[in-house]
């Protein structure tokens, strides 16, 4: 991200210092993930230690350090979820995006198809327990999740089947 960029960015808040979720979230929309450098910009912008940035881009699930595909897939494997059947979701999820299976939970970091379309990973509790299973795609949340809708789901971000 430009310095110009960012500077209009850090302009939108009244008060830049006290809205680093607000500022680090346009930030990812613009970028679809959080470059390390504009962290480092922003830590001298905003007088705000470098590590703080950090913590808070790491807490945050919905942040992310690394580039993400067009549309990002997040599959909650806490408790709940997990109990209602969330590891059959990632597996379908694998299978259907082409991973191998498997790869997603052992690596325990985003992995990204090759034409960038989709970036598939997991995250702990959403707070949205009542409706587990719960996957996110993009901004949109889905609860109650079966295997067999993630066709139809994944089809609302412009996936297809080879034979389709
Ligand atoms: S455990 Fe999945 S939303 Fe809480």
């Amino acid at each position: 991200m430009d310095e110009k960029t960012l500077d209009e960015i850090i302009s939108r808040y009244d008060s830049p210092s006290g809205r680093l979720l607000g500022i680090l979230s346009d930030i990812q929309n613009e970028e679809r993930y959080i470059p390390r450098e504009s962290l480092e910009m922003l830590s001298g912008k905003l007088n705000v230690h470098l590590s703080q940035l950090y913590s808070l881009v790491t807490f945050y699930s919905f942040f992310s350090l690394e580039p993400v595909g067009d549309h990002r897939i997040t599959v909650c494997m806490g408790t709940a979820c997990h109990v209602k059947g969330a590891g059959e979701i990632l597996r379908n999820l694998e299978e259907l995006l082409g991973f191998p299976v498997g790869i997603t939970e052992e690596k325990r970091e985003p992995v990204t198809t090759d034409d960038n379309a989709f970036t598939l990973e997991i995250a702990r509790c959403f707070g949205a327990c009542s409706i587990a299973p719960v996957l996110r795609v993009d901004n949109n949340l889905y609860g109650y999740a079966k295997p067999e809708a993630l066709p139809t789901i994944l089809k609302e971000y412009g996936w297809r089947r080879d034979e389709d």
